[in-house]
C-alpha cells in the first residue's frame, strides 16, 4: 500500500500567514500539522510515501523529512501547480502508485483515537474505502446518505441539504483503478477535479465499502483560526496529561520497527536542545529499562 499526503491549497482562510507559508506547516500545540497525517500513515505501516504541494511549500517539506530514510521511510515529493482538486492526486502521482493500491490523506485531516477503523479498511479493502464520521456541520464536508440497513446510497459534495450528518473526512483507501477513474474526471463547476466524483464512481459500480468511525475517535479540523487553537489545546491537554507525545514521527517511526532504538538515537542526538529531544531521550531510556 503507497499513501500520499496532499499537503497544498492556498489556506486562505488562514491569511495573513497563508501569505508566507502553508497551513500544514503551522503549529498544532508543540508540532507542525503535516506530522499527524504522516504518523497515521506510518502506523497504518505505510512506508512509500508521496507528499503533494505547491512549488514554494515543497522545499520545506524536504527541509522536513529528507528522503525520509531517517525515519525507515521512502518519501518523495510532487508539485501541483495549482489547487485542482484533490483527485488531481492520483494523476500527479500515477507513477509513485504504480501498480499498488493507494491511501489518500490530506495535510490538513487529523484524527486521534482507535484507529482500527482505518487499519481494516487497508486489509480488507477491495475497491474504495472511505469512511462517514458524525459531525454537527456536515454542509461543509462530503455527506454520505446511508439507507435503513446501513449502505451508503448517495456521496454529495458540501450539499446545501445534507441527506445525513456523516461527513466524509479526507482519508480514503483506494485499489489500483482509482487512477484512471481520476484520469477520466471531468472538473466540477468549481473547476476541480473532485474526491466525491471519485467516491461516487466506486459507488456506483457498486464497489464503495463506507465505514462508520465510531464517536471515541477524534476527527478534527484545522481550517480555521478557531480550529487550529482547539486542535492545539486538545493535543496539548492531551500530552501534558500522559506525558506522552501525539504524532511524535521519530517515536512511531520506533514503535512500528521501522527504525532501531540506535537509529532512533541517532536522529534525536542530532536535534537541538528541546523539549521535543528531551522528550525522545526520555523514550530511549525507557526502551533501555
Ligand atoms: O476534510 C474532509 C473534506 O475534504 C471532505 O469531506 C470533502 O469531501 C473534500 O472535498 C474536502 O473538502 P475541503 O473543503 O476540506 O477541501 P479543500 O479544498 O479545503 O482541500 C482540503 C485540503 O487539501 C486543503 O488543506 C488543501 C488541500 N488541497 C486541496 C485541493 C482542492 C490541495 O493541496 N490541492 C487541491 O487541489
Amino acid at each position: 500500500m503507497k499513501g500520499i499526503i496532499l499537503a497544498g491549497g492556498a489556506g486562505s482562510r488562514l491569511y495573513p500567514v497563508s501569505q508566507i507559508y502553508s497551513k500544514q506547516l503551522t503549529l498544532i500545540y508543540d508540532k507542525p500539522l503535516i506530522y499527524f497525517p504522516l504518523s497515521i500513515l506510518m502506523l497504518a505501516g505505510i512506508r512509500d510515501i508521496l507528499i503533494i504541494s505547491n512549488e514554494e511549500t515543497i522545499p520545506h517539506y524536504q527541509k522536513l523529512f529528507q528522503n525520509g530514510n531517517h525515519l525507515g521511510l521512502s518519501i518523495s515529493y510532487q508539485v501541483q501547480k495549482a489547487p485542482n482538486g484533490i483527485a488531481e492526486s492520483f494523476i500527479l502521482g500515477e507513477s509513485f502508485i504504480g501498480n499498488d493500491p493507494v491511501s489518500l490523506i490530506l495535510g490538513d485531516n487529523i484524527f486521534y483515537g482507535y484507529l482500527d477503523f482505518f487499519y481494516n479498511a487497508i486489509q480488507k479493502n477491495e475497491g474504495a474505502t472511505v469512511f462517514g464520521y458524525r459531525v454537527n456541520d456536515p454542509e461543509r464536508y462530503g455527506v454520505v446518505e446511508f439507507d435503513k440497513d446501513g449502505n451508503a446510497i448517495s456521496i454529495e459534495e458540501k450539499p446545501k441539504n445534507p441527506k445525513s450528518k456523516f461527513a466524509v473526512p479526507g482519508l480514503y483507501v483506494y485499489n489500483n483503478e482509482v487512477v484512471e477513474i481520476s484520469k477520466n474526471l471531468k472538473p466540477s463547476p468549481r473547476g476541480e477535479l473532485e474526491i466525491t466524483d471519485v467516491n461516487t464512481t466506486y459507488l456506483n459500480q457498486g464497489k464503495l465499502r463506507v465505514e462508520k468511525i465510531g464517536r471515541g475517535v477524534a476527527w478534527l479540523d484545522t481550517g480555521t483560526p478557531e480550529a487550529l487553537l482547539q486542535a492545539s489545546n486538545f493535543f496539548g491537554a492531551i500530552e501534558d496529561r500522559q506525558g506522552l507525545k501525539v504524532a511524535c514521527i521519530e517515536e512511531v517511526a520506533y514503535y512500528k520497527n521501522f527504525i532501531s532504538l540506535g537509529e532512533l538515537e541517532t536522529v534525536t542526538g542530532k536535534m537541538p536542545n528541546c523539549m521535543y529531544r528531551d522528550y525522545l531521550n526520555k523514550v530511549i531510556a525507557e526502551a533501555k529499562e
